[in-house]
């Protein structure tokens, strides 16, 4: 059923192609490999932000970066202009693609226009950011515009006709950086930005993200297959360490249709160490439940790690103690233990504390070294960067970005399992030394 819409939808888009390719794309019938995106943190929102070029004349959008999110959706109320612009029919397979249940037969609020059209189906721009809102949006499709890459350096600039996206109200950008227009959502569905590039230019459904701490500077997204290369030439996929991605039945959107499972990424944590100790907390949480609570994901949303409230008394309780010797300072909200950071040492992986390990399913671990688990709040005081999450939140951890940057984390879909490579600075490179300098 899924791959029947799925085979229709590729019909469509390769019929589409030839109607719809402009000149100057019509000279190349170049294949990409992968494509890359720049991401850059804002300083103030610490949200992470990517640029995509869409519609026709080609505009680039800022959108914040949203890793389990179920699509790309956009602000279509203000500023929408494009002669490429498409309406997704109800019942055509694009709205079967997208998971759509609900059709809007006429829309009343304007003239026909992006986001406002008769016999169009609907989904919900989700803002996970944005507390108060619950996004309806109608399904359309346009132009992408966006680099291509051999792992190395920037390649070509390809372009897709037909990606589906959410088209919403000007309301739903609520709490969201400034100039950003909608969110970029990499999570599961066949309508996630990962897939629907993998089927636009038939590469494999695996995509990386690889987030630096710095604000001045560009990690990057990779979509499609490695080598993923950073400056000096090191290839950071040769080394990934996998674990399985766990599906949540239970959809943690905003709203959902019902039935549908979650668009997030989780992963089996089994316990958590410090300074090599299982820290001991009620392991009933790290389950996922039928009503799709507990479990571990992952998310661009979360600027620090959430934890439930017994697992973060636990831990930060395991952290104080293995670092005792140090005297503590007043902390500093959300953060619960607080040092003077004169008073610890620097490794080439961040601040020299005792190392914090998730165990996953398999026995493996991913480690988190200082430069991911300490933030520097002030010159001097330096904080364990975890938050306290509170009494039976929806997810009992939530790893966040200050715990994923400068790490490379790589997402199989077709394989369902997660590729991480712990800290970078490791293997002296950063997420910021992917070369954006083009070859061309
Ligand atoms: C939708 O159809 C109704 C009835 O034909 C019409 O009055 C309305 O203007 C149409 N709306 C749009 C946005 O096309
Ligand atoms: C923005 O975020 C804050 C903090 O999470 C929240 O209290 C507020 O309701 C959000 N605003 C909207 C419009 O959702
Ligand atoms: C662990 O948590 C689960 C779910 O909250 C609860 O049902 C169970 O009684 C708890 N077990 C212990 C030993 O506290
Ligand atoms: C980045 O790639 C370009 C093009 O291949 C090359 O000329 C440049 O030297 C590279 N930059 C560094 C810092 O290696």
């Amino acid at each position: 059923m899924a791959s029947s819409s799925f085979h229709c939808l590729f019909l469509l888009c390769s019929l589409a192609f030839f109607f719809f390719v402009t000149p100057s794309l019509a000279k190349t019938s170049f294949k990409p490999k992968a494509l890359v995106l720049p991401v850059t943190k804002d300083s103030s929102t610490l949200q992470y932000i990517t640029i995509i070029n869409q519609r026709t004349p080609l505009v680039p959008v800022k959108l914040t970066v949203d890793l389990g999110g179920q699509s790309l959706w956009v602000d279509c109320e203000q500023g929408y202009v494009s002669s490429t612009y498409k309406p997704a029919h109800c019942g055509s397979a694009q709205c079967k693609l997208a998971g759509s249940k609900a059709c809007t037969t006429e829309c009343y609020r304007s003239s026909p226009k992006p986001g406002c059209n008769n016999n169009t189906c609907n989904i919900f721009p989700d803002n996970p950011l944005a507390t108060t809102l619950t996004g309806d949006g109608q399904l359309g499709q346009d132009v992408v515009s966006i680099q291509s890459t051999d792992g190395s350096n920037p390649g070509p600039v390809v372009s897709t006709p037909n990606i589906l996206f959410g088209c919403g109200d000007t309301s739903l950008l609520a709490n969201l950086s400034t100039g950003v227009k909608g969110m970029a959502g990499l999570g599961r569905p066949k309508v996630g930005l990962p897939s629907q590039f993998a089927y636009a230019f038939g590469f494999n459904r695996k995509f990386a993200i690889c987030l630096t701490s710095a604000t001045k500077s560009k990690g990057v997204i990779f979509f499609g297959d490695n080598p993923y290369v950073f400056l000096p030439g090191i290839d950071v996929s040769k080394s990934l360490v996998f674990t399985r991605l766990v599906l949540n039945p239970v959809s943690t959107a905003g709203a959902y249709f019902e039935g549908d499972a979650s668009s997030e990424y989780f992963i089996g944590v089994k316990s958590i160490k410090v300074n090599e100790k299982v820290v001991p907390f009620n392991a009933t949480l790290l389950a996922i439940d039928q009503e799709g609570y507990g479990g571990t994901k992952i998310s661009t949303l979360k600027p620090y790690t959430v934890l439930e409230t017994s697992i973060y008394k636990a831990v930060v309780n395991a952290f104080v103690k293995s670092l005792a010797h140090i005297p503590r300072v007043k902390p500093l909200a959300p953060f619960g233990a607080c040092y003077d950071s004169k008073k610890i040492s620097s490794t080439r992986v961040g601040p020299g504390v005792p190392a914090i390990d998730l165990v996953l399913s398999e026995g493996v671990l991913w480690r988190v070294f200082g430069a991911n688990s300490m933030v520097q709040v002030s010159k001097d005081v330096l904080c364990l960067g975890f938050v306290d999450g509170g009494v039976r939140p929806r997810t009992s951890i939530v790893i966040g970005g200050h715990q994923i940057e400068d790490n490379l984390l790589q997402f199989d879909l077709a394989n369902k399992r997660l590729g991480f490579s712990s800290s970078l600075l490791f293997r002296q490179t950063t997420c910021a030394n992917f070369n954006f300098t083009s070859n061309s």
